[in-house]
């Protein structure tokens, strides 16, 4: 069973923001949203979430309510300690309590088992990490004494500390691991008789070993899964790190990344084998590509699937689309929300679609607008093609039937249906219905004026 309480209620001064420091996104997802889903994954089922909110606390909760999510009001900043007394209500005493930083968003998965499994009824648990540069943070106290040799017996702050402390490199992390019943016994006895006259989580260790327990330490993986984010220079080390991370996962995972440091993922990216992803691509919520999909340069790829053996290339915005397999789009193309290519379809340059379906192996190879259109197979849309589907106040629909070829520069004035087989002219503005097999031509006459002397320039 297992109780998290994330303190969330820091200002954050130095990212001088309206928005609260955890609402800040890493990855496209603010920190605290990282932080609720590792423990989430940890604890599974019986978990109960415990979120210390204080400032921008209406937004805070705005976007995290969750049934397994209760919010905690700590209106006064009075230190970690006072943070976590806030809700101490909720913790449940047979429960492992768990402590984290909302604006720590990076620890993974395997810290935190390594953590939880430290606590028993004998002992708590408590990640430390040893640091070149401890300046800061608080120092972990070992025991010289023969008999507990090297066990930890407190944390002292920077603030509070001897000179011959602060040589100490291990630091404390701030994330810890308590029984409930501990917890719930050792919160209301801390006092702010410090230097900075702030209730101190972190007394509790000195109180643990009084009280007979043993702490037991933990350490990350990689010290970046312990940093926290104070200001935008942090934020953007640690999502540069996460990218790092993402990119290496998905070369694990056989996809070429033609610069891994020119790589950014915003939400899942699941990919078949042999996915080449050329510089600068950012992909944004679920995308799916499928085997042998190639991403030119540039692209930007939001909640989309594409499929096996399509290429994109550079330059080419795609939103909310499903692409089929050995399609061929771009470079500049812009696939808006519900379009929908049927397999080898080609979308060429500056060419919007929007909710479309677009049969197989049709081409929209130029300069087009396509909107609220049901394209059939084998369709060729000639360059300059416009779908007038919008009035000024209602938008409508154009249907062209299989096999049907539009001439360049044409304006397909919906609700207007084309035939199967149909042809319409280059140049045509088509306003009517035009039946399969016909040819719909609308346009002027050519004259041909005979002997035509062109202007002249005039002197004068
Ligand atoms: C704390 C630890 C220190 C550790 C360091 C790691 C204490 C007393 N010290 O120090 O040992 O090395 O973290 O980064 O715990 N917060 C609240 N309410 C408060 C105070 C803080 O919600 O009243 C939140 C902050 O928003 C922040 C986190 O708790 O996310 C840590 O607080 P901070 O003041 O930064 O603690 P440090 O002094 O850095
Ligand atoms: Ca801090």
């Amino acid at each position: 069973m297992l109780d998290i309480v994330v303190l969330a209620a820091g200002k954050g001064t130095r990212m001088k923001s309206d928005l609260p420091k955890v609402l800040h996104p890493i990855a496209g997802k603010p920190m605290l949203g990282h932080v609720l889903d590792r423990a989430r994954e940890l604890g599974g089922e019986n978990t109960q979430l415990n979120v210390v909110i204080g400032h921008g606390s209406d937004k805070v909760e705005e976007l995290f309510s969750a049934d397994d999510v209760s919010f905690v009001y700590q209106l006064d900043q009075l230190g970690t300690g006072h943070a976590v007394q806030q809700a101490l209500s909720h913790i449940r005493s047979a429960a492992t309590v768990l402590i984290l930083y909302g604006d720590v968003p990076l620890i993974s998965l395997e810290t935190l088992e390594q953590l939880d499994q430290c606590v028993s009824d004998e002992s708590m648990g408590l990640l430390t990490v040893n640091l070149n540069d401890p300046t800061g943070y608080g120092r972990i106290v070992r025991s010289s004494e023969a008999q507990s040799e090297g066990q930890v017996e407190a944390i002292i702050e920077q603030k509070d500390a001897t000179s011959d402390q602060l040589e100490i490199n291990e630091v404390n992390t701030g994330v810890m691991a308590v029984r409930g019943s501990d917890l719930q016994k050792w919160l209301p006895n801390l006092s702010n008789d410090n230097a900075q006259q702030e209730y101190y989580l972190t007394d509790l260790i000195a109180m643990a070993v009084a009280d007979g327990k043993t702490v037991v330490t933990a350490q990350p993986k990689d010290e970046i899964e312990v940093l926290g984010v104070n200001n935008r220079h942090q934020q953007a080390q640690l999502e540069r790190y996460y990218q790092q991370q993402t990119a290496e996962q998905l070369m694990v995972e056989g996809v070429t990344l033609l610069d891994p440091n020119r790589f950014d993922c915003r939400g899942e990216l699941t990919v078949g084998h042999d996915v080449e992803i050329d510089v600068n691509c950012i992909f944004v919520g679920r995308v799916e590509l499928g085997d042998n999909v190639k991403v030119g340069a540039n692209c930007i790829i939001e909640n989309s699937t594409i499929g096996a053996g399509t290429i994109i290339k550079a330059n080419s915005l795609i939103d909310d689309s499903s692409v089929g397999e050995k399609c061929d789009i771009g470079p500049f193309a812009r696939l808006r929300p519900g379009t929908n290519l049927a397999n080898k379809a080609k979308i060429g340059n500056f060419v919007e679609t929007k909710k479309a379906n677009i049969g197989v192996g049709s081409k929209v190879n130029h300069l087009t607008y396509i909107g609220d259109a049901e394209i059939g197979e084998g369709v060729n849309i000639g360059a300059g093609t416009i779908t007038c589907n919008y009035d000024g106040v209602n938008k409508s629909k154009t249907i062209i039937g299989d096999g049907a070829f539009i001439g360049s520069n044409s304006s397909l004035v919906a609700p207007v249906t084309i035939g199967e087989n149909a042809t319409v002219g280059a140049g045509t503005t088509l306003s009517a219905d035009l039946p399969d097999g016909n040819l719909g031509v609308a346009r002027a006459k050519q004259r041909n004026i005979k002997g035509w002397k062109r202007p002249e320039k005039k002197i004068d």
